[in-house]
Parts: structure tokens; sequence; C-alpha cells
């Protein structure tokens, strides 16, 4: 085998034997440890993305590589045909974290949605009495919840639909954050409405104040389940542990996953109270994986590192900085920005520059970060970051902007 040595040798060798699902940056990543990412090349760039925030605590945080670390040593596998020590602590430390009585765990952010769908389906039959094969959830226009055939049987997005029929009937999708459509869609069979708090994958788009309350009002109001998609908006990414928190909602049901695995493992869960909970008895639900020893540690270090606040309070106080900074480019390049704690999504004047160009642009200058559709961009560095690192993203964001622009 030829020896590997360059970025473009490992980008050749991974188009030639790994499949074509994504379009990555011509960046290869060696090492890691921080904000910052070093390829094979020896460059240095800074993480803008955070694995989609799988990352928000950083690279490697020694705290969560300890957890592995040890546990490696322990146990890593027992499979739920057996109990393991750590299963139990990890559960406690993540409903005390969210406030929610279980907790069902799983490996990746598609089975948590898939499982939350699931129990929402069950408690209608089981607890609301809706006739059987009737249950409907609603979901929302421009949402992503992942790749499953379910999941992408209710998407509108093409890429992700398109040739994969035929699709999982009982799903009715409405415009996102309007209310008024949810409430007409729902009807005597309605179980649950599946919102993403914040819809990262469409440019992190915020819906109105309000919606969110709303929804939980019209939900109860309604014995309809709030399912609140947390996976990329949570775990301290908008300045609160959970995104609904930042307007004082509180939904039925979470799922959870990305940082909850401190970018060590994939570990996701769905939360609930028991009331709904208890609808999964045993065999009725499952996964080899989920909630092994080695997640359930590293999980657990990752809610210890949340139930201190600390990287909520960064993501918070750098708020403010990182909107200033990004709305001073408005008119300049740029046409919109929507900023939440440390998330950003800003839309590049198209006829400037698409996403992907900006990105190779930012590459170039050191920062990481990932297009969108078409001309957004979108930013969520690790809330380990520093007000002077989150100036060195933002200035390198200006400089692409200022550049394209011709100033
Ligand atoms: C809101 C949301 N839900 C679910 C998922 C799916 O997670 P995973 O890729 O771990 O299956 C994602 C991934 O981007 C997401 O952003």
């Amino acid at each position: 085998m030829t020896q590997l040595t360059t970025n473009q040798d490992f980008i050749d060798l991974e188009d030639k034997v790994a499949a074509h699902n994504y379009s990555p940056l011509p960046v290869v990543v060696e090492h890691a440890e921080g904000i910052w990412v070093t390829d094979v090349e020896g460059n240095r760039y800074l993480d803008a993305l955070s694995g989609y925030s799988a990352l928000n605590f950083g690279h490697r945080h020694p705290a969560l590589v300890q957890a592995a670390k040890d546990q490696l040593d322990r146990s890593t596998l027992t499979s739920r045909a057996f109990h393991n020590d750590q299963l139990g602590p990890f559960c406690q430390a993540l409903s005390e974290l969210v406030g929610k009585d279980m907790i069902l765990p799983m490996n990746t952010g598609a089975e948590a949605v898939e499982t939350a769908l699931k129990i929402a389906r069950k408690w209608g039959y089981l607890v609301k009495g809706v006739q059987a094969e009737r249950a409907k959830i609603i979901v929302m226009d421009g949402n992503f919840h992942g790749r499953t055939t379910t999941i992408i049987s209710f998407s509108d997005d093409p890429e992700a639909r398109d040739h994969y029929g035929p699709y999982t009937q009982g799903f009715e999708s409405v415009p996102y954050g309007d209310l008024a459509a949810v409430e007409a869609a729902i009807d005597d069979d309605t179980v649950a409405v599946l919102v993403e708090p914040i819809q990262g994958e469409q440019g992190v788009k915020i819906p109105k104040e309000g919606f969110l309350p709303g929804l939980r009002e019209l939900c109860t109001r309604t014995n309809v389940l709030m399912i609140a998609d947390e996976i990329q908006a949570g775990l301290g990414r908008v300045g609160t542990t959970l995104a609904c928190q930042y307007e004082d909602v509180e939904a039925d049901i979470y799922t959870l996953g990305k940082a909850l695995g401190g970018g060590i493992v994939p570990v996701s869960a769905v939360a609930a109270d028991t009331a709904v909970m208890e609808v999964i008895t045993p065999g009725t639900h499952g996964s080899t994986f989920g909630g092994n020893p080695l997640a359930a540690a590293v999980g657990k270090a990752v809610c210890d590192l949340l139930a201190t606040g600390e990287h909520q309070q960064n993501a918070a106080a750098l708020e403010g900085q990182f909107r200033e900074s990004l709305e001073a480019l408005i008119g300049k390049g740029v046409q919109e920005v929507r900023v939440r704690g440390l998330w950003a999504g800003i839309d590049i004047d198209p006829d400037l520059l698409s996403g992907k160009e900006a990105c190779k642009r930012l590459a170039r200058k050191g920062v990481l970060a990932k297009d969108t559709h078409g001309s957004t961009i979108r930013l969520a560095p690790p809330l380990t970051i520093t007000a002077e690192e989150l100036k060195v993203i933002t200035d390198a964001l200006t400089e692409v902007v200022t550049e394209a622009a011709g100033g």
C-alpha cells in the first residue's frame, strides 16, 4: 500500500472506498484537542462546528476522556441481558438534569427519535384510547430528525427523502412555528407533536417568541404529547441546559443525543415521566448497545459537566458578542443572522458566495464551519470557547465576506 501523507492522499483513498454520502471540506483531521484540530499536514484549525454540536465540550475534554479510560479498564459492554453498574447512575444523573422521571438509553439521535415516536404511538393506544392503527403525529415543515426510513418519510427535503419510499404513514406536517396550523391539524387521533425547539439543519431557524409556550399549552389542552427533539439544540448550546428552557417550557418527552456522548461514543436517550415511559415493557423495545457501560460512564460524566451550569453560562455570556459581530455584517454581504447562545445561522448573499464556498474560504483562514442549505452557514463552536477565540471565528468570517464583496 502506498504511503498516505497529504490531505489529498487521504481524500483520494476515501473517495475510492468510502460511500459518497457526504461532501466534506478538504481537511483531513489527525489530531484534535479542545477547540482546535490539526490536519495530516500540520495545519491547525479552530473547530467552529463541533461535530454538529456533538462536541459541545470540545475535543477530548479531560474529564470525559478520563471517564472513558476508567471505564475501558472495567467493562465496556454487557447488553441489557444483564445489569451493569453504570446504567443506573447515568440515568439518575440525566433524569435530574432534564427533570424527567425515567430515561431510555439508545445510541444515535435517529434511534432516540424513533423510540420517542414509538412511545407516543403506544401511549396513544394504551393511555389516550386512540383506535388501533390510527395514531397521528404532527411534525414541522423543514424538520430534520435523522435518516431512518420512518423519519425521512416525514421530511420535506427531497435529498433526504427521494427514492426511499414506500414511506411510513401517520404523520402530518405543518409550517414550523405556526401555532394555528398545529391546532387545526390536531384531531382525536393525534398522539403527539414532534418539534425541534430550534431547527438546526434549517440554518438555526428560531421560532417566534411564544410559539413553544403556546405549543405546550395546546398539547396540554388537547391531551397530546409534546416531544422536543433537543438532539442538536440541547445540552447547553443555547445557554440553557435544554433549548425549551429558554422560554421556560417543559416538554413531555425529550430526545437527546450528540453531546450526550461527549464526542467519544454515540449516546442518545429519551427522557419522559413514568406515566408515559411505563408503556415500554420488557421485549417491546431495545438495542444491543443502548445503555452499555462505556456509553453510560461517558454520558454520566457529561451530565456532571452540565450539572455545574458553567458551560450553559459561557454560552449565554458570549451570545451578545457573537450576535453583535455577526449582525455587523448585515448589508455587507450577509442578509440575515440568527443567534442563540453559541449557535448561529448566517445567510450569506447568494450572489456573492455559496455556503460551501464560504466554508472553504473560512477553512483557508483556519476556521472550520459547515454550510446547510444554499448560502447559509452554521457556526456552533465548543461551549468551552473564550471571548478572544470567538473573535477569531467572527473576524475570519468578516474577512471572507468582505473580500467576496470586494471590500
Ligand atoms: C434535531 C436532530 N435530531 C436528530 C438527529 C439525528 O441524529 P443522528 O445523526 O445521531 O442520528 C439530528 C442530527 O443532526 C438532529 O439535528
